[in-house]
């Protein structure tokens, strides 16, 4: 099956609202400790992998190869929202959830379109009387795109959803008249190592954490990094992150080759929102058959979601991958932790969540010595079945869900 725009427009027309959205850029004014480092920028694709050759090299931490010490960044960013509620509006204490995503991907990670958006996570939690607020990381989708080696990095991210949660709580998010008690944060992949760090640097701005697509294992990042072929994204996307405008495309194809544009009818390159622009040191996995390995359990997954995954796939600078492991060892987060992967996750447990040679019952069983401050019956695992690292992504998504849901009303993180 072929996606094209007006299609998914379509579909948006047609999907049950049972909740409100509203789409918001905010900025935010936030400054974080962050690493320099003492790096050339790779400038064409071959430089990309020797940048992949260096983070996947054994025997060494090359962050800490490139490290050179740490600064201040300060600045105001603007950051892509979507804030969901349920439209009946009838909790008079509606928890909230943030959102934050993976490499890869963007905000829609959470509210993907596919099949009437029946792999939607947003859909779910508003069904479950839940408010969401999903965002583009700094660097991704529509947020701000800032300098990709030392700017954007894993802690001015988790700066802004601080700050984004700070608003939640004091009632001044723009255009959300409430002031949350109840603040539960989600992460996948790298948003969970956001959330993770997040919920160390400020023990009291979440209620409880759910990590998706985690471990704290290392051990197979490098699958990861590898297996991405990873290439500049500004060469591998140009009409989505080089200059290259689809208005100029489309006049020159009208012009030189018409039985093109015929062929190519009803494709109106014309109506492309306007190219990034992205400096190189924005990567991206390179094909659709990367984007496989990385995210998805052959056979359990609907082809045509991988080809939506692709055509808005989402690129990650040096300094996030440089900056993806350095999370405190020990988190003084006291609440509620929940750790949830696919049983065949490739960067957090190797492509099988369940081999530890019987030394636990899972590759993420470990990370509750990283939570010392969390009770034993505030920490879970949960290995969900048939499903690879993009758990949103498979078929049976909502069944995570609602393990998710489940977890969190035995905690008591409703809406009331
Ligand atoms: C908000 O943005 C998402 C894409 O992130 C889009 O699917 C949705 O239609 C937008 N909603 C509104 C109400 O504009
Ligand atoms: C790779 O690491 C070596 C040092 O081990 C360094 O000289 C080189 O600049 C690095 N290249 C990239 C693209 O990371
Ligand atoms: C690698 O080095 C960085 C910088 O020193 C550090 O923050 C990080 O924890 C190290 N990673 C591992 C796996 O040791
Ligand atoms: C944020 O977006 C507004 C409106 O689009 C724009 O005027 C402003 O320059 C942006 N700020 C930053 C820091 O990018
Ligand atoms: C969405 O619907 C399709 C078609 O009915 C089904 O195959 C798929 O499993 C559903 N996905 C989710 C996450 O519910
Ligand atoms: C949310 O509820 C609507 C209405 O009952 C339903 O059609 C939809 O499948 C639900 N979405 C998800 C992701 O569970
Ligand atoms: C970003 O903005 C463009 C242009 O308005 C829109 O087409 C796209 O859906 C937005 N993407 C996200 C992730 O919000
Ligand atoms: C905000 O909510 C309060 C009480 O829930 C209501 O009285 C007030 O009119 C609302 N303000 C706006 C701007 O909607
Ligand atoms: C965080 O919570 C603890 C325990 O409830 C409390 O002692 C502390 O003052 C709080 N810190 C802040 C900054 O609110
Ligand atoms: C577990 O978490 C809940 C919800 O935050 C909290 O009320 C309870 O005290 C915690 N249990 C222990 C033993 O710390
Ligand atoms: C990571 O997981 C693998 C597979 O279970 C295991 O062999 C290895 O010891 C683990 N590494 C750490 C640091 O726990
Ligand atoms: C879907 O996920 C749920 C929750 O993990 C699980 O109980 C169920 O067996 C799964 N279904 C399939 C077909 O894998």
């Amino acid at each position: 099956m072929s996606f094209s725009r007006p299609l998914t427009l379509a579909m948006f027309v047609a999907s049950a609202a049972a909740s409100i959205c509203t789409n918001r850029t905010v900025p935010v004014t936030i400054s974080a400790r962050q690493a320099v480092f003492d790096l050339a920028v790779p400038q064409t694709n071959l430089e990309v992998t020797d940048f992949i050759l260096n983070m996947t090299q054994q025997g060494r931490n090359f962050t800490d190869v490139a490290l050179t010490g740490y600064d201040t960044t300060t600045g105001t960013y603007n950051i892509s929202t979507m804030f969901c509620t349920p439209d009946d509006g009838s909790s008079t204490n509606p928890a909230v959830q943030v959102l934050t995503h993976g490499i890869g991907f963007d905000k829609t990670y959470w509210h993907l379109s596919y099949n009437n958006y029946n792999y939607s996570y947003v859909d779910f939690a508003t069904n479950h009387s839940y408010s969401t607020l999903s965002f583009d990381r700094l660097g991704t989708g529509n947020s701000s795109h800032g300098e990709p080696l030392n700017e954007i990095q894993s802690y001015l991210e988790v700066a802004a959803t601080a700050e984004l949660t700070k608003m939640l709580r004091e009632g001044t998010f723009p255009g959300v008249n409430h002031s949350f008690t109840k603040v539960v944060h989600v992460g996948h992949s790298f948003g969970s190592a956001q959330t993770y760090a997040l919920a160390s640097l400020y023990p009291n701005i979440t209620d409880g954490i759910i990590l998706t697509g985690y471990s704290m294992n290392t051990s197979f990042v490098g699958y990861f990094a590898a297996g991405g072929n990873f290439v500049q994204a500004n060469l591998n996307q140009p009409l989505r992150f080089n200059s290259v405008l689809g208005s100029t495309i489309q006049s020159l194809l009208t012009m030189y080759a018409q039985p093109i544009v015929d062929y190519l009818t009803p494709l109106d390159f014309s109506s492309l929102p306007a190219p990034q622009d992205l400096p190189n040191g924005y990567i991206i996995s390179q094909t659709i058959e990367a984007n496989k390995y990385l995210f998805l359990k052959p056979l359990f997954y609907d082809p045509g979601v991988l080809q939506v995954a692709e055509q808005t796939k989402q690129p990650v600078t040096l300094g996030e991958l440089l900056t993806l492991g350095s999370v405190p060892a020990v988190n003084n987060f006291a609440g509620p932790v929940m750790v949830i992967s696919g049983d065949s996750d490739l960067p957090f447990c190797g492509g099988d969540c369940l081999a530890t040679g019987g030394s636990a019952p899972s590759v993420m069983s470990s990370v509750s010595t990283n939570f010392p401050n969390v009770a034993a019956e505030n920490f879970t695992t949960y290995v969900q079945p048939n499903t690879g690292h993009g758990i949103n992504l498979s078929y049976n998504a909502t069944g995570a869900y609602a393990v998710i849901a489940s977890f969190l009303e035995a905690k008591g993180l409703v809406s009331s």
